[in-house]
């Protein structure tokens, strides 16, 4: 199964099954990865444009990385050193850059709603790498991949994301992807940092963190997002990090064989300690390696005409 509509903008509008098509196809491609030579030629041919209108270290290079490990040719974009800052617009510049024959957009931009704008104002296939406080679906997609590897399911999981949710474009990916696989989603933070109306969406809330840590398998934890706020939140670090702060006497309450996790940049000291962020428990790096797999089955799927497994699972590009 491919990924219905030819782009990937949210994972509130995928099915399940869409879901579990990119997780399968994510761990074709991570053995891939873990090859000699980590290449294939699915996506020759094939030219991809990276967009990025905001600074990005793993999503950029893991889309990088993931289209050079399919044989697309891969073009990075920075606003900072591009006409946007002439006063090009979103749409002048897309619309530029695909008279030159590129097949496929990856963007990254401080609006809600980018991504979704661009499919309306040219023809190639849009990936959403980040659109404001909206969504990250491939930074959900690369989370629940990790877990699912890790527990062999995702359904019944319990997992709990802790800190700024209000500004968090991951929280949402998480949260619209793990209840879609049946997880048992919780959110924890200060209550001015969780938006409103949220436990619509099936999760449950808390602001007490020793409370929420109870029998969770899965901490998810976020940094305070100060480039998206607005306004003062919180009184200080150093008391965010008193009530918020994950810790190693803070795990003691987690169920046996937890998992620590967190989509990076890290803000060491703040939302997470040293010590707990480089435990065995933590698997932030894998995290990352998983990205890369999981963006191929991305970028290879929306391009799929066919189905991309034989009954062995086997890739069939
Ligand atoms: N997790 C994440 O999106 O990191 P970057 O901002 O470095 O891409």
């Amino acid at each position: 199964m491919g990924i219905r509509g030819g782009h990937l903008l949210d994972l509130e509008s995928l099915t399940a099954e869409e879901i579990i098509s990119i997780l399968d196809a994510a761990r074709s491609f991570r053995e891939v990865i873990d090859r000699d030579i980590k290449k294939v030629p699915t996506l020759r041919g094939i030219t991809v444009v990276n967009l990025f209108y905001e600074p990005s270290t793993r999503t950029r290079i893991s889309f990088e990385l993931a289209e050079k490990r399919l044989s697309a040719d891969s073009l990075s974009f920075s606003s900072v050193t591009s006409s946007v800052q002439k006063g090009e617009s979103l749409k002048d510049t897309i619309q530029n850059i695909e008279a030159m024959r590129t097949d496929m957009v990856v963007l990254r931009h401080s609006s809600p709603g980018a991504a979704n704008f661009l499919t309306r104002c040219c023809d190639s296939k849009v990936i959403n790498a980040g659109d404001g406080a909206h969504e990250h679906p491939t930074q959900g997609l690369l989370d629940i991949f990790t877990m699912r590897e890790r527990y062999g399911r995702v359904k019944d999981l319990r997992v709990l994301i802790v800190g700024d949710i209000k500004h968090s474009r991951v929280a949402r990916s998480n949260i619209w992807g793990l209840k879609k696989l049946g997880a048992q989603v919780a959110i924890c933070g200060p209550s001015t940092l969780l938006p409103y109306e949220i436990e619509k969406t099936g999760v449950e809330v808390f602001s007490n963190l020793d409370k929420a840590l109870e029998g969770v398998d899965v901490v998810n934890i976020l940094r305070i997002q100060r480039e998206r706020q607005d306004a003062g939140y919180f009184p200080t670090l150093r008391e965010y990090t008193l009530l918020y702060g994950i810790d190693a006497t803070r795990l003691k309450r987690l169920n046996p064989g937890f998992t620590i996790m967190h989509p990076g940049p890290m803000n060491r000291g703040v939302e997470i300690t040293v010590d707990v962020a480089e435990s065995s428990d933590s698997v932030i790096l894998e995290q990352v390696t998983n990205g890369v797999a999981v963006r191929m089955a991305v970028l290879y799927l929306l391009m799929a005409k066919e189905p991309i497994a034989d009954k062995e699972g086997v890739l069939t590009p």
